[in-house]
């Protein structure tokens, strides 16, 4: 990983119990395995703790590691990092996408429930006006029977789902890989994408980015939202056409909470930076600050459970890589 992760993923107390189970040089944070002081090591790890920053495990590093049994990715997907030979071997691969998903599944409920209230639009009427009327009553906020829709019964889909549960809304479940009764299981009723974007009040996007995710949410789809729709994309901005979506916002029929854009960054004269209707965020959704811990917390747990000689939790299964982020 690059080096400057590794407190920030393992401040002190993580480092210990980590240093308790595993023999390793905390002092040797590695970004190439050619790096003349990761050799020795690599010819006998048993396991490495990977991280954001970390080299891709080609097939030739896999087979000078000859002893290498697990592989612990204190970060999200494992794709860019995993080559072929680790899952031939086997290697046990564990991430902690699980813990990544959870401040996305947050910013995402702050997104829907803010956004139901209408408060981004408020808060810019209230900039401009520096006024208001006590009593004036906004007919088009509130979030009691709106309905919600969810795109991709992923890690962050499904997480988001058990927090919209305390409120009152209506979710709807789009995912091709789903069957009604396990999305009634989570809450929400399965509909194919095109109903979901014609009934839902908020369409939340949470589906991998997959060549046949790009572009789900076309101009069509948008174009089939109802006046009013909330798009909320924290997933990746291939899924969402970034031109289409645009020219909807500037007729100001739809609005939207953005994290990620395709290209990303967007270009400086970008109008979604300045439209009221968009609210844009720097690709801030996934794990910043004290939340790096928690992705490190669930590699110590499992360097524990390897130690046990138990299973470990956050497998990546390779059968489900295809439609995995
Ligand atoms: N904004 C951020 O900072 C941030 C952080 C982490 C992840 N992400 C993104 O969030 C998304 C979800 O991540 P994850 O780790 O929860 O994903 P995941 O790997 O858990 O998602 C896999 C699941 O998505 C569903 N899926 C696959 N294809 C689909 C399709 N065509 N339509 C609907 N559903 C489909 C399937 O249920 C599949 O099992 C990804 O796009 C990921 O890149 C963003």
């Amino acid at each position: 990983m690059s080096p400057e992760f590794l407190p920030q993923l393992f401040p002190e107390p993580l480092l210990r119990r980590l240093l308790a189970v595993l023999d390793f040089d905390p002092g040797l944070v590695a970004e190439d395995f050619a790096d003349p002081a990761v050799q020795p090591v690599l010819a006998e790890a048993e396991v490495l703790v990977t991280g954001w920053g970390a080299p891709r495990l080609r097939d030739e590093v896999i087979a000078e590691a000859p002893k290498l049994r697990a592989v612990l990715h204190a970060a999200g997907s494992v794709k860019s990092i995993v080559g072929e030979a680790a899952w031939d071997r086997p290697v046990a691969v564990s991430s902690s996408s699980g813990a990544n998903a959870l401040p996305v599944a947050e910013y995402t409920l702050a997104a829907i429930l803010m956004a139901g209230k209408n408060l981004f639009g408020l808060r810019e009427d209230f900039r401009r006006e520096r006024s208001f009327r006590l009593g004036h009553i906004h007919p088009e906020v509130g979030n009691f029977g709106r309905t919600v829709g969810i795109v991709g019964a992923s890690k962050i889909g499904r997480r988001v789902l058990e927090l919209l549960r305390p409120f009152d809304f209506e979710v709807l479940l789009a995912d091709p890989y789903l069957e009604a009764a396990e999305a009634a299981a989570l809450g929400a009723e399965l509909v194919d994408l095109d109903s979901l974007v014609a009934r839902c009040d908020v369409v939340s996007v949470h589906a991998p980015d997959l060549p046949e995710t790009a572009g789900l949410i076309g101009a069509a789809r948008l174009a089939a939202m109802k006046d009013g729709t909330v798009v909320v994309n924290t997933a990746r901005g291939r899924l969402v056409d970034t031109d289409a979506l645009t020219a909807e916002l500037e007729t100001g029929r739809l609005s939207a909470v953005i994290d990620v854009t395709h290209p990303e960054p967007l270009p400086r004269d970008s109008p979604l930076f300045d439209l009221p209707n968009a609210f844009l965020t720097p690709h801030v959704a996934g794990s910043h600050g004290n939340e790096l811990s928690r992705m490190g917390l669930y590699m110590v747990e499992e360097a524990e459970r390897l130690s046990r000689g138990e299973a470990l939790v956050h497998e990546v299964d390779p059968q489900t890589l295809w439609k995995q982020a």
